[in-house]
């Protein structure tokens, strides 16, 4: 008798957990990827049907708008650790119930204690392997251009190993009746016995895509290629970008800074020159007008381009010093440059400092 309510509640929540899944869409499908794509996959499918799908595109197609928001909606929960790991569990639905921390399933199933996957316990309780965060030298050029790198990882697998090993082990009270109207209750470990298994490390080969505009410190998650834990999920892997100093330019934000050293007869005089960008293209200065030492001049467009939007591009600026020529001039050489500079004799004293 018991155990056929046991088994009529089992069923009861199975059906319900079946149907919230039901319920919302399958974000998997609408991306056209698997269920263990890595971040890379998630973008680069999210990346190529945005801009078949792009209303833009499909004028005459009245349902291209909604379309193109439930691949904005799928991309936005997959290419997130966190929303990414409720949706696995919960589904849609698991999403809506808003705080993506307070996962509304967990006193559920908690409650009944029956085992459904990774159900089992509540989310907090579900142990977790390592993350591991590896660093990965960028050069300012991959930032600017965009680049694929691949990474070996050698990660431990679990494979299965002889004999039985202890798992799912929690506290559970036991009640023991000592005689009439006297019990004892004790809190004790309980374990189930599970199939050995041991870690073997395994190559795999990452694909990490260097995106422009990334930053400095960014980090470039992959779900789960972290270390492994023998009784729960494993953690994550995560790149952090490290931009390596360039020769040329200096990053800020999304702006880039160089110097440029000219000759006094280029400074009087003016000048024209190159400066060769990142991607190999050149920006092309001219100065008609006397250049003095510190003068800066700014490049609209032409500095790294926006993370979020690569269409946008900070500026470049450029900052002239000037190479004066060395040594003693002649006398005939210095009424000379006084005619043609008509400057007179001046010298101004003053507090270049000002507190600084
Ligand atoms: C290079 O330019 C920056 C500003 O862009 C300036 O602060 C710095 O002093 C310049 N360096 C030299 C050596 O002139």
């Amino acid at each position: 008798m018991a155990s056929t309510v046991t088994w009529l509640c089992r069923l009861a929540i199975f059906s319900v957990l079946v149907l919230q899944i039901l319920a919302g869409r399958d974000f998997y499908k609408i991306l056209g990827v698997s269920r263990s794509a890595d971040t890379y996959q998630i973008k680069r499918a999210y990346r190529k049907l945005a801009k078949e799908l792009h209303p833009d595109k499909n004028k005459n197609d009245p349902e291209a708008e909604e379309r193109f928001q439930t691949l904005g909606a799928a991309y936005e929960v997959l290419s997130d650790t966190e929303k990414r790991k409720i949706y696995d569990r919960h589904g849609e639905e698991g999403l809506k119930q808003g705080d993506t921390r307070g996962d509304p399933f967990s006193s559920f199933f908690g409650d009944f204690g029956f085992g459904f996957g990774n159900m089992r316990e509540q989310d907090r309780e579900i142990p977790r392997g390592g993350d591991v965060v590896m660093s990965l030298d960028v050069t300012l050029e991959e930032l600017y251009n965009g680049n694929f790198v691949e990474v070996l990882r050698y990660k431990p697998v679990a494979k299965a190993a002889k004999g039985k090993r202890k798992c799912n082990c929690r506290m559970e009270m036991v009640t023991q009746q000592l005689g009439p109207g006297r019990f004892s209750m004790t809190q004790q470990q309980v374990c189930d016995e599970c199939p050995n298994i041991k870690f073997v490390p395994e190559e795999k080969l990452l694909e990490i895509e260097i995106e422009p505009g990334m930053r400095d410190g960014q980090e470039y998650p992959f779900v789960a290629e972290g270390e492994p834990h023998i009784d729960g999920e494993p953690g994550d892997l995560r790149f952090k970008i490290m931009q390596v100093k360039h020769p040329r330019f200096e990053r800020r934000g999304d702006d880039l800074f160089t110097n440029v050293t000219i000759t006094l007869a280029d400074a009087l005089t003016g000048f024209e020159m190159d400066i060769k960008h990142l991607d190999g293209h050149t920006v092309h200065v001219v100065r008609d007008k006397i250049t003095w030492p510190g003068a800066r001049m700014r490049k609209p467009n032409e500095g790294m381009p926006n993370y979020e939007n690569n269409n946008v591009k900070g500026s470049l600026f450029i900052t002239f010093d000037i190479d004066f020529p060395k040594g003693v001039m002649s006398e005939e050489d210095k009424k000379g440059i006084r005619e043609i500079l008509k400057q007179d004799s001046k010298q101004a004293v003053y507090n270049g400092l000002q507190g600084f």
